[in-house]
């Protein structure tokens, strides 16, 4: 492989300190660039254990400031983007869409535009866009999202990241920029913000706090363990076809309310707790706005093309992260200090 210099955005937040992790390790020669704003959602914590290594460098910065990206492009001479960077809670978007708008739109464009300026000709160069399955809407009770669906976003979220989609492409076509996109189902898995369902629920679970279940809790995401979804960002980065889309899906669907279940099972088995202890827990709540009822990916091009396919099942997968959860309470306790309380207030005060 030969040698690059690669620029990750969100490389602080969870997908992206995982696959800064992986690259950093797997490739030696490579430098890696991580640029992160370190909002709420970043943490150097997630990093530790390599961020002394030779080939790992650390830039804070925002992406929505176009001066800084164009002086970094400058300075730098990447061979390559893989952006993460953005606002990643549907919820948080319902309530305040502008943040959303203003990092995965304008952000997303400030790095097109900034590798554009110092890419010249293109040569050797690759934009790697990495986005959600979001952007498809929202499945019935059958079907899969396929790299052929029509796009259909329905939260402040997912309209913000088709938007960044379509302009990846644009700069593609536009302008012949080297790119490559791919549309990702739910991940989990250790370093996630506990925003999210599984983390937020684990941390509950293990404070005996309410399990606020939105809606029916038949809602169904198809699960993705983290590390799989690094792998096969990896493998797209180095070897999907310029211009092309990979779905990323786990072939792992669950209703919320079924792995919601098996969750208490295993936190309570890991903390000594009677079986069913923390079953009293659920609690059905008033349910999201806009809230898509189904996401399954057909990950058949990934596999075929470029022989990616998820490694591990749920149970051991869920397994695992409830282990990493309980054995890093530091990590669970910096985060949920100080603002998280508000945050968790403010989002679900008139919900129970
Ligand atoms: P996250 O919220 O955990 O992390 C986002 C990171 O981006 C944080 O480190 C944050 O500090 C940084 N960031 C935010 N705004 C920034 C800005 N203006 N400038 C620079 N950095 C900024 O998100 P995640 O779950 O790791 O998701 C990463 C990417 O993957 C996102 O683009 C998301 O849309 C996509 N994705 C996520 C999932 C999922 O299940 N989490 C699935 C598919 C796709
Ligand atoms: O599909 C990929 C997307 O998955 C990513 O693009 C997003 O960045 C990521 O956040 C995730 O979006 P979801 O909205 O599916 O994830 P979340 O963990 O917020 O919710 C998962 C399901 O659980 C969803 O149906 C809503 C429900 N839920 C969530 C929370 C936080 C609850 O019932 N209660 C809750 O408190």
């Amino acid at each position: 492989m030969a040698k690059q210099k690669i620029l990750v955005t969100g490389g602080a937040g969870f997908i992206g300190s995982h696959l800064v992790r992986l690259l950093v390790n797997k490739y030696p020669d490579y430098q890696i660039v991580n640029l992160d704003a370190l909002t709420y959602a970043g943490n150097l914590a997630n990093l530790t254990d390599i961020e002394q290594k030779d080939n790992y460098t650390f830039v804070k910065g925002d992406i929505v400031d176009a001066d800084f990206l164009d002086q970094l492009f400058a300075e730098q001479n990447f061979d390559g983007v893989i952006h993460l960077a953005a606002e990643s809670h549907v919820d948080r978007s319902i309530t305040d869409p502008m943040s959303f708008i203003k990092t995965n739109i304008i952000g997303t464009v400030n790095l097109l535009n900034a590798a554009r300026k110092s890419w010249g000709d293109f040569e050797g160069k690759r934009f790697y866009h990495v986005s959600t399955d979001e952007v498809y809407g929202t499945l019935g009770e059958t079907g899969l999202f396929t790299e052929e669906t029509s796009y259909d976003p329905r939260s402040p979220y997912s309209a913000s990241k088709a938007s960044s989609d379509h302009l990846v492409r644009a700069y593609h076509h536009t302008y012949g920029m080297p790119i490559v996109i791919s549309n990702c189902s739910n991940n989990y898995g250790p370093f996630q913000f506990p925003e999210k369902l599984l983390p937020l629920f684990i941390n509950n679970i293990k404070h005996n706090k309410a399990l606020p279940v939105y809606g029916d809790g038949k809602y169904t995401r198809d699960w993705l363990w983290v590390e799989d979804h690094a792998t096969a960002i990896d493998v797209i980065y180095h070897e999907g076809k310029n211009g092309d889309t990979y779905n990323i899906g786990g072939h792992n669907e669950w209703k919320n309310i079924d792995i919601i279940n098996l969750m208490i099972k295993i936190v309570d088995e890991q903390l000594g707790r009677p079986e069913g202890t923390s079953q009293k827990l659920i609690t059905y709540v008033k349910d999201r706005a806009g809230h898509d009822r189904r996401y399954a990916i057909d990950a058949t091009k990934v596999k075929d093309e470029l022989g990616w396919m998820p490694s591990l099942q749920m149970e051991e997968g869920l397994t695992r992260t409830v282990k990493w959860y309980l054995e890093n309470s530091e990590w669970m306790d910096n985060v949920t200090s100080g603002n998280y309380q508000q945050y968790y207030e403010q989002m679900y005060a008139d919900r129970v």
